[in-house]
């Protein structure tokens, strides 16, 4: 029981107290004393509700959102919100309610309506992000009275994180609950839908044009019940129940308090003058968990009501400093709609600027205090209340008030005006006065849930003094240009007493220039991104006040019409999107758009990962040991303190390894646990286990490595100066004879140049994890592993522990994703497990945190293309010689085989009939790169597609003419020597082309153009090509396995992982419909090395073509045994005919096999067919780009793709959307950013972007506005499974039209320099920074040339 006194002196513990309770479910709990460490997360996962899912723990993914109910005794009304149960500490929320996924819906009880709709259209994939989405959605139905509109949906989704939908299908889903239909979540909707309408897959809505397809939602699937009946109440006990004052303990001496008076909360202080106070944690909770700072006692300040006070008065408004952020936001709302509107400029600008300031789950709990005592330099309402003249008041331990101007709060990094002994009470804003203005900016990598690279808050007030208007005062604050919160006094005062003109403008952007200096090396980086968009930033500032006086002065406004274009702020409409394909049935099941098999345990959070297994007794926790230097010897480990650490029970190192220590997917090239060197930061140097994650985390920081540093190569550029490539890694491909073409004088004209594009990291949203334990006295290895490949888990950890492979098993039920990152770097995480759980006897779990797993498993590679081109004039491509390098990191993995594909790839789709490509794979000191969906492919096409663009400028010709006229034909021969075949792509170009209307695309984005000066849109087409097959032979195999029971029932296990691509569910159509029975009676087991052996990773698109083809063999053998009898009896049904079977002793079971006929390449002829057949596509793409900022967003996209006769056309979209939108993120979102040379500011060979908070994946805002995707119909492929084709890595190099049509953006921008006609070069991703940078314009020019390269690591 914990201490939890009533209302009481604190630090007088008296006899009385009180429980310390909490409510999850509905179900009461008593919370003991000494958890003042724990998460919610962590103490509802412990008590097995592991729904709630652990994505990040930073706050930055909403996999662990839950919803929080508290009675608020001020408006006597309960209030529900969705909070981050990774960062709310456990007793924050004594005597609430917590309702997790769990406390939601269950498959047992009836499904809620959200959780129906999200599973009917295809939300779910791999399922590990939707129990976040559902209880976001749930609590904002829950606390709103009347039905949200569709933008409050989207908005309140901006926190939650999917890696796989591409967050369509979970707009379609959760938008029927919008306003437009009220009826769907009051209960009348099961009514409505009775009537045979269903859920339209693409307008979200009822409609009849599923044709029963679409399942209609329904509450009562299960049991009959309205759903509604269920929904859990507000405990009854809480609402009566008085809070009381709280102290309880933690592990270290944490001390946890929670006054309910301002006196109290000032004598705790007074008593420990070094609390942290605490009110949403999401300060606090990073420091003490990424960045290990130990606090011994916090004070939770977010009951006590002085400071959650709001008083509105005539002179403004005063809030309490314990006020969450969406609080302010709604007072804001509600302030602007009841006061006059020139008394609220500035609650306006702080209305804009929360849009953008985390996502809904982090506003719901942090608070204003907490943002304005941090004091971070990129805080983004810091500049604003510096900006509008907000006073802070500051009251000490004895009660004394006093005032400070926000203006001269922030005194240096992290400090402020404040003593120990003082906390802020609360923070007076004035209402702004006529002629006021006050303007809020921001610039981020994302738009959504990120923080600012530079932000900024402004202020004039302006005086009228005859024609003219004169500036009285003026505030000017810039977030993310130094280690304060910066004012630009300079600016400030110069402003001061000048007449409102555009030679204002361009003196004080003069006088900014000197304001606002940044070092060369100054943290964060982009410095010249940051000083230009400082410049721009007043720009827009003063085009504002401009435009906003013209009432008052309309002969003042004196700027062309097109410049409004820089001070139109981005509104979103609600997302649209069609999905277009023929349905062709193939029996019962094969052509069904069915949902994945296990949408609905995933949306009841019922599905079980890794991480949710529960644990037998006796397990231990395994956290490793890495290296902290890019390359080094190891002079000396030191392990005496990690020994007394809590908890500890063992470090194994190289020496422990009970057989062989070097491993490695292809060649044995990598060491298990470092033995004399390590060659990357994060490299694994050994392994400690204890008794709890934390413990074993905590032993094995304490684990002291000296090293001896040596020489680190950080960059490809490096590596081919010094030579420095993987053994035997030098390949070439060649047709043809290029270098007598460009002697020969067919040439009209050549180009040379180089490409470099950024790597990606896979962000699954599941991190790698293994739980390993023994079996029979240690004789038998048995694991649960988040993999692709359950095969190479078993090959690595018998082979590390010296077992034959028939004593080690490895089992994957299914994975929250893997996207080629869990290929072969999972392998070696299972194997570090398998040494202590081996050599100790008892089970070991490995779950890697967010930021180890993104620092040490490897990405997707970086490349550069150095080409030389020649073409005629008119456009014809001759002759094409590049040379290519992969970043393949410390060690080989699969880096030769991207390198391959990528040299395959690289005539994307053209006919060139000379060409010769020589590739190599740098050695580099980081963590090995690996697969990642695409394989090599995209950076290979992206490499063409970049000088295709460039041949168009060359010859001011649209790159979509000098695509078109060297498209491959059927009959074609690539410069592998594969003849091109039943080729589609001209046909998918026409359909396309007709269906976006390119054509008037291009004339109204040329006409917005012109007359917007600072908002530029672009267009582009682009199309695809996409080998299918592993380009090693041997790997082109599948087994499975089939069982009939007597019940009419399947069982199928075959080789492949469900990692969220529907593969199950495809594979268990191919066996319904080979029985002739329905899907419902197939059941796809788990993936297991002990059901079907040495199975091919589940990678290259191949899974459905192979596994679907192994079960259809495994069928038929059982068909042909079944047939003599179902051709004698006449059954009424399969489980008839499988009982009569069964009583005949006819064998049900059957091992099925595959091998893809007719490929196979040899290197040394370079010739072969790497592939057994290509998916094409093509995709247009229309962007908006702000010039001034680099913001942009996708209008547009229309994609087109043949896929054959689809399996499952429904899968098939998403895996396409998902595609796409990842697609979207590696080639304008995701940088990966290394210490290098470009990144000095960074450690050296230290990953900067380890974690959401530093590395954006598209967010639900990043979508196309437009999302249209078709299949081409009425084609059939003959070399795929019932004529489908493979569908999971080739749209994803379609995104890439996105980029090319933010290039033509940034073309139109430099045009208005004087510009358009010069080719430029844009790294991808093209970033804010890259897009602003690359539009040349007066407010870059000072500090760069128009030919300027943001830095990159590559
Ligand atoms: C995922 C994520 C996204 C974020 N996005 C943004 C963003 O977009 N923009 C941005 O600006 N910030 C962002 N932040 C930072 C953070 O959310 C804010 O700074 C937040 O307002 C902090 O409030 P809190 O209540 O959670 O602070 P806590 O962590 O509870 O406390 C923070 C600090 O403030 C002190 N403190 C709190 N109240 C008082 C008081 N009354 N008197 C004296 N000291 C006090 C505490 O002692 C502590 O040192 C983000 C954080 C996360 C985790
Ligand atoms: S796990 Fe909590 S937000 Fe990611
Ligand atoms: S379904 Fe969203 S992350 Fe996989």
């Amino acid at each position: 029981m914990g201490s939890l006194k009533k209302e009481g002196e604190m630090e007088q513990i008296g006899d009385e107290f009180m429980e310390a309770i909490l409510y999850v479910n509905g179900v009461r709990r008593v919370l003991p004393d000494g958890l003042a460490h724990m998460t919610l997360l962590e103490y509802l996962r412990d008590l097995g509700l592991t729904g709630t899912k652990l994505g990040c723990g930073e706050g930055g993914c909403g996999a662990c959102t839950v919803m929080v109910s508290s009675y608020d005794r001020t408006s006597n009304k309960c209030v529900h919100y969705a909070v981050n149960a990774c960062l709310a500490p456990l007793y924050s929320v004594e005597g609430m309610h917590v309702i997790s996924i769990e406390g939601v819906g269950h498959r047992k009880h009836g499904l809620h309506p959200l959780q129906e709709s999200l599973a009917s259209s295809h939300g779910s994939q791999c399922g590990f992000c939707t129990p976040g989405f559902v209880m976001s959605m749930y609590a904002l139905l829950r606390s709103n009275k009347n039905s949200p509109s569709e933008e409050e949906i989207e908005e309140s989704l901006a926190g939650n994180l999917c890696r796989c939908t591409g967050y369509r299908p979970i707009i379609d889903a959760f938008r029927v609950f919008a306003k437009t239909d009220d009826a769907l979540y009051s209960g009348l909707s099961s009514l409505s839908l009775q009537d045979g309408s269903s859920i339209c897959p693409s307008t979200g809505k009822p409609c009849s044009c599923g044709d029963g397809i679409f399942q209609p939602i329904s509450y009562s699937e299960t049991d009959g019940a309205k759903y509604a009946e269920k929904e859990l109440i507000f405990p009854p006990e809480l609402l009566l129940r008085e809070l009381a004052s709280l102290k309880l303990r933690g592990d270290g001496g944490l001390i946890w308090y929670r006054p309910l008076r301002l006196q109290h909360l000032l004598r705790l202080k007074a008593k420990h003058p070094d609390a942290k106070l605490v009110v949403g944690n999401t300060e606090v909770g990073i420091e003490m968990r990424m960045k290990r700072l130990q606090y011994q006692v916090l004070i939770y300040v977010g009951q006590v009501p002085e400071l959650n006070t709001v008083n509105v008065n005539d002179i403004g408004v005063e809030i309490g400093s314990a006020l969450t952020l969406s609080e302010l936001l709604r007072l804001f709302r509600n302030v602007v709609k009841e006061r006059p509107a020139h008394e609220t400029s500035a609650c306006k600008a702080f209305i804009e600027q929360l849009k953008w300031f985390a996502g809904t789950q982090i506003r719901n709990v942090a608070s204003v205090g907490g943002n304005i005592c941090t004091a971070s330099p990129i805080s983004d309402l810091n500049p604003l209340w510096m900006a509008s003249r907000a006073e802070f008041k500051i009251i000490n331990c004895n009660g004394d008030v006093r005032s400070v101007p926000a203006r001269d709060f922030f005194s240096g990094y992290r400090e402020v005006d404040m003593e120990s002994n003082e906390i802020l009470l609360s923070v007076f804003l004035p209402w702004t006065r006529p002629l006021e203005y006050v303007k809020e900016f921001k610039q981020a990598h994302r738009r959504d849930d990120d923080i600012a690279i530079v932000n900024g808050g402004m202020r004039v007030f302006l005086e009228e003094r005859g024609e003219e208007l004169f500036v009285s005062d003026a505030s000017v604050a810039f977030g993310g240009v130094a280690a304060v919160t910066l004012r630009a006094r300079k600016t400030e005062e110069f402003l001061i007493g000048k007449s409102w003109s555009k030679s204002l403008l361009q003196d004080a952007l003069k006088v900014i220039q000197s304001d606002v200096i940044i070092d060369e090396d100054a943290p964060g980086g982009m410095v010249e991104f940051r000083k230009s968009l400082v410049l721009s930033f007043f720009f827009k500032f003063f085009l504002w006040v401009s435009h906003r006086i013209r009432d008052v002065k309309p002969a003042l406004e004196t700027f062309p019409p097109s410049y409004m274009s820089a001070v139109k702020s981005f509104s979103r409409p609600c997302r649209a999107g069609r999905q277009d394909y023929e349905t062709v049935m193939q029996g019962t099941a094969v052509g069904l758009p069915a949902v994945h098999l296990s949408a609905r345990m995933q949306v009841t959070g019922e599905a079980e990962y890794t991480d949710d297994t529960p644990v037998p007794p006796n397990t231990l926790h395994a956290a490793l040991v890495l290296s902290k230097m890019p390359h080094a010897r190891i002079i000396s480990i030191d392990d005496s303190e990690s020994k007394s650490s809590p908890g500890f029970a063992g470090l194994f190192l190289a020496k422990d390894v009970p057989a062989d220590n070097k491993i490695g997917p292809v060649v044995a090239d990598e060491e298990l646990f470092a033995t004399d060197v390590v060659t990357c930061v994060g490299q694994v140097i050994g392994v400690v286990v204890a008794d709890t994650h934390e413990n074993a985390k905590a032993a094995a920081g304490k684990v002291e490595v000296e090293y001896e540093e040596l020489p680190a190569i950080l960059s490809i550029r490096e590596a081919i100066a010094a030579k420095s490539f993987h053994p035997n890694t030098e390949k070439m491909l060649r047709k043809g004879d290029v270098e007598l073409c460009f002697q020969s004088g067919q040439c009209d004209r050549m180009i040379e140049g180089e490409v470099q594009m950024g790597s990606q990291e896979h962000f699954y949203m599941e991190p790698h994890g293994s739980l390993v334990w023994t079996t029979d006295g240690g004789n038998e290895v048995h694991m649960i592993s988040s993999t692709q490949d359950p095969h190479k888990h078993q090959q690595y950890v018998s082979h590390v522990l010296g077992l034959p492979m028939p004593k080690v098993v490895c089992k994957t039920k299914r994975i929250g994703g893997g996207f080629g990152g869990k290929e072969t770097r999972s392998a070696f995480i299972a194997a570090a497990a398998s040494v202590p759980s081996y050599l100790l006897n008892r089970p070991v779990k490995l779950i890697l945190d967010r930021d180890v797993d993104m620092m040490i498993s490897g990405h997707r590679h970086s490349f550069v293309g150095k080409y030389k081109v020649g073409f005629t004039n008119d456009g014809k491509v001759l002759a094409y010689d590049l040379e290519i390098y992969n970043n393949g990191g410390n060690s080989l993995d699969l880096s030769q085989a991207v390198l391959e594909i990528a040299m395959f790839n690289s005539d994307n789709v053209y006919e060139i009939p000379h060409v010769r490509i020589r590739g190599n794979v740098c050695f580099t000191n980081y963590p090995s790169n690996t697969a990642f969906r695409g394989f090599g492919g995209p950076q290979g096409m992206l490499i063409i597609e970049n000088w295709i663009q460039r041949i168009a400028a060359e010859l001011d010709r649209s790159p979509e003419e000098i695509r078109e006229m060297n498209f491959q034909m059927e009959g074609s021969i690539t410069h592998y020597s594969q003849c091109i075949q039943h080729c589609t792509l001209h046909q998918l170009w026409k359909e396309l082309k007709l269906s976006c209307n390119f054509l008037k695309a291009r004339r109204e984005v040329d006409e917005f153009n012109s007359h917007n000066r600072w908002k530029k849109r672009g267009v582009a087409m682009v199309p695809t090509k996409f080998g299918v097959s592993f380009t090693k032979t041997f790997m082109n195999q599948a087994g499975a396995l089939v069982h009939v029971y007597t019940d009419g029932t399947v069982l199928v296990t075959h080789g492949g992982v469900e990692m969220g691509q529907g593969l199950h569910t495809k594979v268990a159509q191919v066996a319904a419909s080979a029985f002739n029975i329905p899907l419902s009676s197939v059941f796809v087991s788990e993936t297991s090395t002990d059901k079907v052996p040495n199975a091919s990773p589940t990678a290259a698109s191949m899974s459905s073509d192979m596994y679907g083809a192994a079960v259809l063999n495994a069928c038929e053998q059982i068909k042909a045994r079944m047939e003599p009898l179902a051709s004698k009896l006449s059954c009424n049904s399969f489980a008839e005919l499988a009982n009569a079977c069964y009583f005949q002793r006819i064998d049900l079971s059957a091992h099925g096999f595959y091998i893809v006929p007719d490929v196979g390449f040899d290197w040394i002829s370079g010739k072969g067919n790497p592939f057994r057949y290509y998916t094409y596509g093509a995709a247009f793409a229309e962007v908006e780009i702000d010039t001034l900022t680099g913001d942009f967003h996708t209008r547009t996209v229309d994609i087109k793709l043949d896929l054959g006769y689809s399996l499952n056309p429904a899968i098939d979209i998403g895996q396409i959307e998902g595609a796409f939108v990842q697609g979207l993120g590696w080639v304008a979102l995701e940088e990966v950013k290394w210490g290098d040379a470009a990144h000095r500011w960074i450690k050296p060979g230290n990953l900067l972007t380890c974690g959401p908070g530093n590395y954006k994946i598209p967010s639900i805002n990043d979508i196309p506005f437009n999302f249209n995707v078709s299949l081409l119909k009425g084609n059939p492929n003959s070399k795929g499974i019932h004529s489908s084709k493979a569908v999971g890595e080739p749209p994803f190099f379609l995104a890439s039209s996105v980029f090319f049509a933010i290039k033509d953006a940034i073309k139109a921008a430099r045009a208005e320099m004087g510009l358009g006609s010069e080719w430029f070069s844009l790294d991808t991703p093209a970033t804010p920074e890259r897009i602003r940078m690359a539009c040349f314009d007066e407010f870059t020019c000072p500090f760069v040339s128009s030919d300027f390269f943001p830095k990159l690591s590559v």
